[in-house]
């Protein structure tokens, strides 16, 4: 897994910088959200990374690829291997398979939008997905493109979201807009765009940091 320390760096958060010492490394950890209301209904089976297919359908999801790797860390920077990841995101356009979801926008036939996965040695995971579409929240604004965790390790829960850099949406989300009024830092919870690897697949990495584990 090819992140670099400058990318954990920059992209988490923390350093501390001690005068006429060493650099002590602080990441900070990835900020708690609520799982919303589409936590899946189905524990879903063991996935593998590719999101955009299903087993025993040739077809492939509709919308944007992206391919998003990471690490699971913990706060001091050390890799958590074996962590649990749930995700679960909305379609293209921004229809969840969660039944309860009442967005009129189709589902999608190739794309359940729900994995299971554990992170590998070095702490790090990756999926390949599409990149989730806007929806309507309850209170009549719009959802961000967003892709809920919740990642376990050991007796820790992180639940939270990932948004994308340079969404317009991000200043008007119900959570993102009020994540620093809940002191939450939402520059934690936005992935960083990479150069691309193939073509029209759009790459990000985003770490994410476990207060405890
Ligand atoms: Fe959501």
């Amino acid at each position: 897994m090819g992140i670099s320390r400058r990318t954990v760096v920059t992209g988490l958060a923390g350093i501390i910088a001690v005068p006429g010492a060493a650099v002590a490394e602080s990441l900070a950890p990835t900020p708690q959200e609520t799982l919303g209301p589409y936590f899946p209904v189905r524990t879903p089976a063991e996935h593998n990374f590719d999101l955009t297919r299903l087993p025993g359908r040739t077809g492939r999801a509709a919308g944007q690829i992206i391919e998003l790797n990471g690490r699971v860390l913990r706060v001091d920077g050390s890799p958590i291997p074996k962590a649990k990841i749930e995700i679960w995101q909305a379609n293209a356009l921004g229809r969840y398979t969660n039944p309860i979801d009442r967005n009129p926008a189709p589902l999608d036939p190739n794309f359940k939008g729900v994995a299971l996965l554990h992170s590998a040695a070095g702490g790090a995971y990756r999926i390949r997905t599409i990149k989730p579409g806007p929806y309507p929240d309850p209170a009549g604004g719009t959802r961000a493109p967003h892709i809920h965790f919740q990642v376990a390790a050991g007796d820790y829960l992180l639940a939270t979201q990932m948004y994308f850099p340079a969404e317009a949406l991000n200043d008007k989300d119900i959570l993102m807009s009020t994540m620093s009024g809940r002191h939450r830092d939402p520059t934690n919870v936005i992935c960083k765009q990479v150069e691309a690897s193939e073509p029209d697949v759009l790459r990000f990495e985003w770490d994410i940091v476990l207060l405890q584990a």
